[in-house]
């Protein structure tokens, strides 16, 4: 996507990202990035790292979420708020940006609230097809907020899930997800409690939005076998699981420096052990070992999986129309003569006045 002047970078909208990914397919997104997220979890150590950098107050965060391979270089900034959704507002909003490291220059602008969703659920089902059993089939998916749709799709497109179990605290979000996922040949269950949510569930997927430690899973609720996805569990202060689960579980991370802060295993010791998730998709270590294990993805979100949504959303607008361009950088015919631009520009705009 080469510009055709130098101040111009790609930008997608939330409007051309929504018609991007209709027009690719929702299941064939899921996968193709899923691929990606993948692909680059196989060249970790390419990656320049850092657990996001995190600017909280009383009711959420603003988290800026850089990394680079070295060729190319990511940040995303995304906030949560969970009390937003009062005031009309989304709990989790995004943008980011993919750039050119040889040079510096951005090479794309675009959306990532929509992205976000579509690489967390991505990024879930990628690490369930390593540690969930093969046989899995049936999902308690408890929060069902804006991630929640995404969630269900990507482990039906990657795992095969048929059978959800929905539970919310708010009956109107598990309506609005069931009739939302309509259509697909899923089986879908409302559930009144948490408890029942999980009952015959294989993989259980925590997505609550909730400033403080909540615990929307207790010991009592996790049985043999079940690959327990926790999604929500994202910042300090701000958990889902029972301590006692933790302590049954193996538990897997994207980046142990950032998760040790934000995830579940803030509530564990910091030399409590947990298997990074690149070494089981490496097959450098293994991810479940027996039916009777429990597994445990305490996902918070990394960097790579952002930089690796941007890098499969810039290869595929490649012959599209999903974009626009926006003059962003400053670009003076003499790189150099930046302040002679700003002359140039003012004796256009106001010929007898000096700048
Ligand atoms: N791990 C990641 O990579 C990642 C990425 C995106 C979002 N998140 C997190 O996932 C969570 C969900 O995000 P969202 O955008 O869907 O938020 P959302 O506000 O749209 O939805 C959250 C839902 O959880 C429900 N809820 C709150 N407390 C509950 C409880 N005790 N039991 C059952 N349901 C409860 C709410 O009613 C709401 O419907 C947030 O905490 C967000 O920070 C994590």
């Amino acid at each position: 996507m080469a510009s055709p002047s130098l101040n111009l970078v790609p930008f997608v909208s939330v409007e051309h990202m929504m018609d991007l990914v209709l027009e690719i397919g929702i299941d064939q997104f899921l996968v193709e990035l899923a691929g990606t997220i993948e692909d680059d979890f196989r060249r970790w150590e390419d990656f320049d790292k850092t657990a996001r950098v995190a600017s909280h107050s009383t009711e959420g965060v603003i988290e800026l979420m850089p990394t680079s391979d070295g060729r190319l270089y990511a940040f995303k900034y995304v906030n949560g708020h969970p009390k937003n959704t009062r005031t009309g507002k989304q709990t989790v909003t995004a943008f980011g940006v993919l750039a050119d490291v040889e040079t510096g220059y951005p090479l794309l602008l675009s959306e990532m609230t929509i992205l976000t969703a579509l690489r967390t659920a991505a990024t879930s089902a990628v690490a369930a097809r390593h540690l969930a059993r093969p046989d899995a089939r049936t999902m308690a998916l408890i929060g069902n907020g804006a991630q929640s749709e995404f969630q269900a799709r990507a482990f039906h497109a990657l795992l095969g899930i048929d059978r959800l179990r929905l539970y919310d605290i708010d009956a109107a979000a598990t309506k609005r997800c069931m009739t939302n996922l309509e259509g697909l040949g899923l089986d879908i269950q409302a559930c009144a409690t948490a408890e029942e949510a999980v009952e015959g569930a294989d993989i259980i997927t925590t997505a609550t939005a909730d400033k403080q430690c909540a615990t929307i899973l207790s010991d009592n609720m996790v049985g043999p076998g079940v690959h327990i996805n926790a999604v929500g569990g994202d910042c300090p202060g701000k958990t889902e699981l029972h301590r006692d689960i933790l302590l049954r579980s193996d538990i897997f991370v994207e980046y142990p420096p950032q998760t040790r802060i934000e995830g579940e295993i803030q509530q564990l010791d910091d030399d409590h052990p947990v298997t990074e998730l690149w070494r089981v998709i490496m097959d450098q270590t293994p991810g479940r070992s027996s039916d009777s294990q429990i597994t445990l993805f305490d996902s918070v979100g990394f960097a790579t999986e952002d930089f690796s949504a941007l890098r499969y959303v810039r290869e595929k607008l490649l012959g599209t129309r999903h974009f626009i361009e926006l003059d962003l950088l400053a670009d003076p015919d003499e790189p150099r003569d930046l302040y002679g631009m700003l002359l140039r520009r003012q004796a256009k705009l106001k010929p007898s006045q000096p700048a």
